[in-house]
C-alpha cells in the first residue's frame, strides 16, 4: 500500500522508535506525511537515533519511569496536537517460570505493561482533543506462547485487554484503540535475546517450521499494519487484535 501523504499534518509519538519495529512505524509515519515523535530510552539510543533519524523528533524517557514519561509527552504536546499513539516499547526476557528472577519479572511489567499504560494515561489529553487513535504492539506470545515465554506472554495478554477495555472506555470520545501481535519477526531484540549460540541456532531453524506461511516476518511488514490501524481514514475499527504473523495463530 502506498501512505504518501496519508498523515499528511498529523502528529504522532513512537515509543521504541530507535531500532527494530517502532523505528520502521516512525521511519514509514514520516514517509506517509506525519510528524513524528521518536521515543528512545536513554541518552546513548537518543544520540544514535538522533544521527540515523534527523527527520524524526526525538525524545527520551524511561517508560519504567512515570515522571519521565509525562515529561517526554509534555514536550511533544507542547509543539502541538497528537493524533497517534504507538505503545511500541517492550523487551522479551525469555526463562521457565522457576528461572525468572525477580527483576526480570518486574522490569518487563514495568516497560511492556505499566509503561503502556502511563505512556498513553500522559498522552489522552491531546489524543482526546484530536479525537486520535491508539496502537499498541503485542505478541502472538500473547495467544500462543511457547515453553520459556511465560512472563512475557503475561505481559502482552496484560496489554490485550488493555487494548479492549481502553477501546470500551475511549469509544464515545472517538478514540480507536487497537493492536498489532506480531510473530516472529528479525529485529535486533532478537539479537538481543540471552541464550547459547547452539540454541540459537536451533530456533532460528526451527521458527520458519512453526509459521504457515514458512518464514519470519519483517518489521516493515509490522509497520505496515500500524499504519494501517492508526489511519484516520480507518474510522470503524477498534478494540482489535491483529495477528501479524504468517497465519502463526490461525488454526
Ligand atoms: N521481534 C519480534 O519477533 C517481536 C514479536 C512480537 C512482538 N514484538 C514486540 O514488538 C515490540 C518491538 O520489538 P522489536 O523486536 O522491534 O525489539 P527492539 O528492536 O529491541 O525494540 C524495542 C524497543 O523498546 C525500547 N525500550 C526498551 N526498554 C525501554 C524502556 N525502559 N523505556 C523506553 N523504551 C524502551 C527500546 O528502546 P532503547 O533501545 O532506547 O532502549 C527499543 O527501541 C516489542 O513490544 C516486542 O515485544 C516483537
Amino acid at each position: 500500500m502506498n501512505w504518501t501523504n496519508a498523515y499528511t499534518g498529523k502528529r504522532a509519538l513512537v515509543s521504541g522508535a530507535g531500532s527494530g519495529i517502532g523505528e520502521a512505524a516512525a521511519v514509514a509515519l514520516r514517509a506517509a506525511g506525519a510528524t513524528v515523535y521518536g521515543l528512545t530510552s536513554n541518552p546513548t539510543t537518543l544520540a544514535a537515533a538522533r544521527a540515523k533519524h534527523p527527520e524524526i523528533r526525538w525524545l527520551s524517557a524511561d517508560l519504567g519511569k512515570r515522571a519521565e514519561v509525562e515529561l517526554a509527552v509534555k514536550s511533544a504536546t507542547a509543539e502541538g496536537r497528537l493524533d497517534l499513539l504507538v505503545n511500541n516499547a517492550g523487551i522479551y526476557k525469555f526463562a521457565s517460570l522457576e528461572a525468572s528472577e525477580e527483576a526480570m519479572v518486574r522490569s518487563q511489567f514495568d516497560v511492556n505493561v505499566l509503561g503502556a499504560i502511563f505512556l498513553t494515561q500522559a498522552a489522552l489529553p491531546a489524543l482526546r482533543a484530536s479525537r486520535g487513535a491508539i496502537v499498541n504492539v503485542s505478541s502472538t506470545s500473547a495467544r500462543k506462547a511457547s515453553p520459556g515465554q511465560v512472563v512475557y506472554a503475561a505481559t502482552k495478554g496484560a496489554l490485550e485487554s488493555f487494548t479492549r477495555a481502553l477501546a470500551s472506555e475511549l469509544a464515545t470520545d472517538g478514540i480507536r484503540v487497537n493492536a498489532v501481535a506480531p510473530g516472529p519477526t528479525m529485529t535486533g531484540g532478537i539479537a538481543k535475546i540471552d541464550m547459547p549460540p547452539e540454541v540459537r541456532a536451533a530456533a532460528m531453524e526451527q521458527m520458519p517450521k512453526m509459521i504457515p506461511l514458512g518464514r519470519t516476518g519483517t518489521a516493515e511488514e509490522v509497520a505496515h499494519w500500524i499504519l494501517t490501524l492508526g489511519d484516520p481514514g480507518v474510522t470503524w475499527v477498534t478494540g482489535q487484535i491483529v495477528g501479524v504473523d504468517g497465519g502463526m495463530t490461525a488454526g
